[in-house]
């Protein structure tokens, strides 16, 4: 979580945000996974919301009920942190910076230097840099006979749509 708060905390200074918009970029990257270890069925359990989307799915939505209960109430980060896993067609400049950095982060052994020039890409293309993140996602999906959810179907549509 710390490596990927760092990647958005770098793009951050890339885009030359404000410190207040820094910080929640940060926040993004140090929450997304704070459920990440629990089990899936107890997620299920303790947020029902949760319970229709698949085990791995399930932390980003329990994360983001937990933040909203805790007061927290933006809407960016808190779809940002709900979605990291499925993607969504409406993520916000955050959603889609935090769904990259997670893929991205420096602590990812495969792969690490097409993961470094895409990473470096982000600030200036970040919609093309998305779009082959989730055509790997996706791809490995079908080739492990898994199946896709509507939501990430719907989150690479509107990345390639027009
Ligand atoms: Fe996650």
């Amino acid at each position: 979580m710390a490596r990927v708060a760092d990647v958005l905390d770098r793009w951050a200074a890339d885009f030359g945000f404000s410190e207040r918009r820094t910080i929640a970029w940060r926040a993004a990257g140090h929450l997304h996974d704070a459920l990440r270890d629990a089990p899936p069925p107890e997620l299920a359990m303790r947020f029902p919301r949760t319970a229709s989307l698949p085990g791995r799915a399930r932390h980003g939505p329990a994360a983001a009920i937990l933040l909203r209960r805790e007061g927290l109430d933006d809407a960016e980060l808190l779809r940002a942190v709900r979605w990291h896993t499925l993607g969504s067609r409406k993520f916000g400049l955050l959603g889609k910076a935090l769904y990259a950095a997670d893929f991205l982060e420096p602590g990812r052994p495969a792969r690490s230097r097409w993961r470094a020039e895409l990473r470096a890409r982000v600030p200036a293309e970040i919609d093309l840099v998305l779009a082959e993140i989730a055509a790997s996602r996706i791809d490995y999906l079908l080739r492990a006979g898994r199946p896709l959810q509507p939501r990430t179907i719907r989150f690479w549509n509107s990345l390639v749509a027009g």
